[in-house]
Parts: structure tokens; C-alpha cells; sequence
């Protein structure tokens, strides 16, 4: 359960406001899709939702503990992987893990028995030996992901997860979506490819220009926006953007 309130962040260096006023709830037990164009706010606001960037103003709680009273607290209560899986690159995979496991105070049974699965799924269990600085893009990205689940976390925040994965592991990135939604779980993730949103979110908040547009499900949306035609999300989306941008009415 993830709590956002107005929201703003304002980039010092080149004053842009990133976010504006931007307020969410996502529930438990739901796949939200977060869903802008490039330079929409989707990343700043990712980086505020997990603590890794101060809010000039508004309010993080992730399953009602607020961030900024308790950040320890609400950090060990997610799991992020960021858009850019820079990692230290002369630590070997497994060290990695267990770094990351012991920050999170994971016994050593619960650990071994989900790295070994995880890392199963996502192919790169022969790797885990090796330093990670030997790992290709897509490879470093998967061990993100098993990271971010080593302590099991009831909400999952992912930010572009899809970017630089083959198919097989972008289809093991869904079934683990869809699993750990069904099991009451919140997952958060922000996309630009409408495809993926279309087949996997129970709800999506669309934002452009640091603003919320729309939230809602995809059958809300077509509801809001469909002149009786079946449109794609791909075409309603950008109109979305374009009207809240003052482009067209
Ligand atoms: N570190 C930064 N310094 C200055 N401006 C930034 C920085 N990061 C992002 N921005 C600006 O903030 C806006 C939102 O960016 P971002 O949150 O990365 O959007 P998205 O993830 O939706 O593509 C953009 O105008 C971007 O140029
Ligand atoms: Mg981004």
C-alpha cells in the first residue's frame, strides 16, 4: 500500500519542475501502471516514492508509515529497482545478494532458498560466482530484480523494468507481477509502452508534465475518452497527453 500526497520537486540546477502536486494511492493486491512520455515526472517521482530523493513538499507512507518520520521503517517495507542498474561492479553477484539480504536482515534459510529460485528464473544462477562488472546490461538488470525481492517486500516499486530484458526474462518479470498481486501484494511500476500496461495493470495513473491526468482502469479510460469507437490505450493515451499539454481539444 503505497500513500502519495502532493507531491513537488523542483530540479535546483535547471528549476524545472519535475513533479507537481502529484497524489496516488495504489492498494494492495494490484499491478499499477504509472505511465507517462519521456520527462513526464515518472523517474523523480519513483525516486521520492523509495526515499532516494527528498520531496520539496508533500508526503510519502508506504503501508501508512510515513517515509520521512520513519524512513528505515518504510524502506524495509519495499522492494525498488531503479531505471539504471548501476551496481558495484567488483562485488561478485552472490556477495551482492547477501549484502543486500544482510541490510535486511534476512535468515539465512529464507535467502538461499529465494536467491536460488529468483535467480533460477531469471537464468542467472550460473553467474552469481562471477564479479559483476563481467554482467551485460540486461544481466545486471535481472540481478536488480532478484535483489529487490530477497526480503520478500509487500510492495514491489519498479521503475521501466521492462527496458534492456530479453523476452524470456520480461515474461518471468510479468508471471512474478501477476503472482505477488495475487497474493495481496502491491507492485508500482512506470512504463511508456502502452502494450505492456494494456495486458498486465489492474489500474493506471497517466502523468505528463509532472501532473496527475488520469486514474483509473483502462475500461474507465476508454469509458472517459471513446467517442463508441474501440481504441487503443495507445491512441486514448496520447490524446491524454496532448489535451493536457494544450495541444488539441
Ligand atoms: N537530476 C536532474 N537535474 C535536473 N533536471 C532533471 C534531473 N532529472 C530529471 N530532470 C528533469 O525533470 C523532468 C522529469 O524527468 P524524469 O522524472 O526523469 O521523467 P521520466 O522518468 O518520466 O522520463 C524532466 O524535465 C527532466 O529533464
Ligand atoms: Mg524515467
Amino acid at each position: 500500500m503505497i500513500h502519495l500526497e502532493a507531491l513537488s520537486k523542483t530540479y535546483a540546477h535547471s528549476g524545472t519542475k519535475a513533479v507537481d502536486g502529484l497524489s496516488l494511492d495504489i492498494r494492495d493486491g494490484e499491478i499499477f501502471g504509472f505511465l507517462g512520455p519521456n520527462g513526464a515526472g515518472k523517474t523523480t517521482t519513483i525516486k521520492m516514492l523509495s526515499g532516494v530523493l527528498r520531496p520539496d513538499e508533500g508526503r510519502v507512507a508506504i503501508d501508512g508509515i510515513d517515509m520521512a518520520q520513519k524512513p528505515l521503517e518504510a524502506k524495509a517495507r519495499f522492494g525498488y529497482v531503479g531505471d539504471n542498474p548501476e551496481l558495484f561492479t567488483r562485488l561478485k553477484a552472490r556477495e551482492f545478494l547477501n549484502f543486500i539480504a544482510d541490510m535486511y536482515r534476512v535468515p539465512d534459510d529464507a535467502r538461499c532458498e529465494r536467491i536460488a529460485s529468483l535467480a533460477g528464473r531469471f537464468e542467472i544462477a550460473d553467474a552469481l560466482a562471477s564479479p559483476i562488472g563481467s554482467f551485460s546490461r540486461g544481466m545486471k538488470q535481472k540481478l536488480c530484480l532478484v535483489a529487490s525481492l530477497v526480503h520478500d517486500p509487500a510492495n514491489w516499486i519498479l521503475d521501466e523494468p521492462m527496458v534492456g530484458l530479453d523476452p524470456q526474462a520480461a515474461f518471468t518479470l510479468k508471471e512474478l507481477m501477476r503472482s505477488r498481486a495475487a497474493s495481496g501484494r502491491c507492485v508500482f511500476f512506470s512504463t511508456h509502452v502502452m502494450e505492456v500496461a494494456e495486458r498486465l495493470c489492474d489500474r493506471i495513473a497517466v502523468i505528463t508534465k509532472g501532473r496527475v491526468v488520469f486514474v483509473g482502469t483502462l475500461d474507465e479510460l476508454r469509458d472517459r475518452r471513446s467517442s463508441g469507437g474501440d481504441e487503443s490505450l495507445e491512441r486514448l493515451f496520447l490524446d491524454l497527453v496532448e489535451d493536457a499539454s494544450g495541444g488539441r481539444v
